[in-house]
């Protein structure tokens, strides 16, 4: 049985600093604007806000690579300026999660500039070094994430190179070495005692390696073979994750989020059972379905069936193992509207449709900045206005390939992780009100349509269904049903609807959220009485007996007589 947690009736929402609001007009987003956008958040519903890095770093991942732990980056504001957010969080009963980046730091921090003075010292074995003689083979023939090789010489030394799964500005630590370890540890519990909530836990199953180093078959032309079939054999990383939790995470009772990828079903219950590893983990189903590890421009589209069915499946895996968390997109990510609903067919009405499914499953809801008022994602009409590696990576692999430049932009238009990280859209104003300067990234042209200060004042925008959706959530009501009640699938094999049955199994309350995923309307059996509305994206409804017509794209949440 799941035992139940302060955290799991709350509303999450993520925010990219670098992108959410500028207070100085330095065209980059900061800790001060997040401090004047509190209220903002509060009035939205949003209990538990995680903060993307803002650490020191040279921003070569946009954060994911820090040079100090212990330091806020001066793009983003200062110690003091943390610690003003934390205290004005918890005035507002809200808590600030951090990204916990320990799978790599920056080849600007310190640990690894030693390592550099001396490969064979302390902070050497921080690292993964490897001394390879002149005209031998690299240790293993992995490709980083971001493309080519995950060796890369090491500065000063000819013979020797490091391993980076990442950027080659992205070095791996060690796990293996306790000292390291205990570094990772001090800081984790340096943080959590600042009042830190907890953290959102970055790329974490990289942390064990399948050692020794060798190389698996290739999967493109470059002669590489994808870091996953490391991943794949790799054992033994609940170790390192049952230490880390028993010495940081469990003291502190910190809640935390794992970005976990391809775990095995028969692992859940460690990494998010009731004594777990991490407190929750986010559900990628939908957004690795569909993916080709020969690169973007082969992967398939996701239609809205496949979509339901990578939500119910993780459904039914999860049970009640755990509280998973559920996404439509995030920082990494195309938008979540311009995904899973079909090309030319988001608008306002779909978009509340993707807003009710993902979110009355069972598990955490998170909402990333910008998804409340139906952000989009970007067009692009050059390479030139791309900041994202692993897109203009991904650019050059479909060239190499023989992709003509339309095709190969066109992949980056779709799944580029900029379209996540264009800044929010505040209002019609300049910028849309995002910076009085030149922001580090284009704003989304469409901001004069697509803005919070329009949706506030109208009261049949998606900013103001989401609002409706996060009170019907936590409307005591409906609470016991709506967190906790079981998920039944209902008619999961009809093409283009989106349907199921929450059931308190106390009270026998029973909830219904039915969809129709297509523009044309549909005519469905309801499973019962069935006609009290608590949640309608369209004006009116249809229902006669024991049957619904539903337009366009409508979405129904209905309470059972
Ligand atoms: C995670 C982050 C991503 C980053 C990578 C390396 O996947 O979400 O933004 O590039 O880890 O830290
Ligand atoms: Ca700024």
């Amino acid at each position: 049985m799941l035992e139940k947690q302060w955290w799991h009736g709350k509303t999450a929402y993520q925010i990219y600093p670098k992108s959410f609001c500028d207070s100085n007009g330095d065209g980059i987003g900061d800790l001060q604007g997040i401090i004047r956008k509190l209220d903002y958040l509060k009035g939205l519903g949003i209990d538990i806000v995680w903060l993307s890095p803002i650490y020191v770093s040279p921003l070569a991942d946009q954060g994911y690579d820090i040079a100090d732990y212990y330091n806020i980056d001066p793009r983003f504001g200062t110690m003091d300026d943390m610690d003003q957010l934390l205290a004005e969080a918890k005035k507002r009963d809200m808590y600030i999660l951090m990204d916990l980046v320990v799978n790599h730091c920056s080849d600007e921090h310190e640990w690894f500039l030693k390592a550099c003075e001396d490969p064979d010292g302390r902070y050497g074995k921080f690292f993964y070094i490897k001394t390879v003689k002149e005209g031998d083979p690299l240790p293993c023939n992995w490709r980083s994430y971001f493309g080519g090789p995950v060796w890369e010489k090491l500065p000063g030394h000819d013979d020797k190179y490091y391993l980076h799964v990442f950027h080659k500005k992205q070095p791996d630590l060690n796990w293996e070495n306790p000292e390291l370890r205990e570094e990772i540890y001090k800081m984790i519990n340096w943080w959590l005692d600042k009042g830190l909530a907890g953290f959102r836990i970055d790329a974490i199953i990289n942390i064990k390696k399948a050692l020794p180093f060798k190389n698996y078959p290739e999967d493109r032309d470059d002669g590489l073979s994808s870091i996953h079939n490391m991943l794949h054999e790799a054992q033994g990383v609940g170790e390192f994750l049952g230490e880390m939790r028993d010495r940081c995470f469990k003291p502190h009772n910190a809640f935390t989020v794992g970005e976990v990828f391809n775990e095995k079903a028969e692992d859940l219950p460690d990494f998010i059972g009731n004594d777990g590893y991490f407190s929750s983990m986010f559900d990628f189903a939908e957004t690795i379905f569909g993916s080709n590890p020969g690169g973007w421009h082969k992967n398939l589209d996701i239609t809205p069936d496949d979509y339901r069915n990578c939500v119910f499946a993780t459904q039914r895996k999860i049970d009640d193992i755990g509280f998973i968390s559920n996404i439509i997109e995030n920082h990494d990510e195309p938008r979540g509207v311009s995904r899973y609903i079909p090309e030319g067919e988001a608008d306002d009405t779909s978009k509340k449709l993707l807003a009710t499914m993902y979110f009355l499953v069972k598990g955490l809801p998170w909402i990333y900045q910008g998804q409340e008022i139906g952000m989009e994602n970007v067009k692009l009409t050059s390479i030139e206005e791309v900041d994202d590696i692993s897109s203009l990576d991904s650019y050059k692999v479909a060239l190499a390939e023989g992709v003509s430049k339309e095709a190969a932009l066109h992949a980056v238009e779709k799944y580029g992780r900029d379209n996540a990280r264009t800044p929010f859209q505040w209002n019609a104003g300049e910028n849309a009100g995002f910076t009085t300067g030149t922001p580090w990234l284009k704003v989304n042209p469409n901001f004069h349509r697509i803005n919070l200060a329009t949706q506030q004042n109208d009261p049949g925008s998606v900013y103001n269904y989401y609002r409706s959706l996060i009170a019907l959530r936590k409307n005591p009501d409906y609470y016991d049903t709506l967190v906790y009640g079981d998920f039944t699938p209902y008619l999961p094999e009809m093409h283009n609807v989106m349907a199921y049955l929450r059931t308190n199994r106390e009270s026998g309350q029973q909830i219904l959220v039915i969809g129709n995923y297509q523009k044309a309307p549909q005519t469905l059996p309801l499973p019962g009485d069935f006609s009290d509305v608590l949640l309608n994206n369209l004006d009116g409804i249809q229902i006669a007996g024991r049957q619904i017509t539903l337009s366009g794209y409508q979405a129904v949440v209905l309470l059972k007589q």
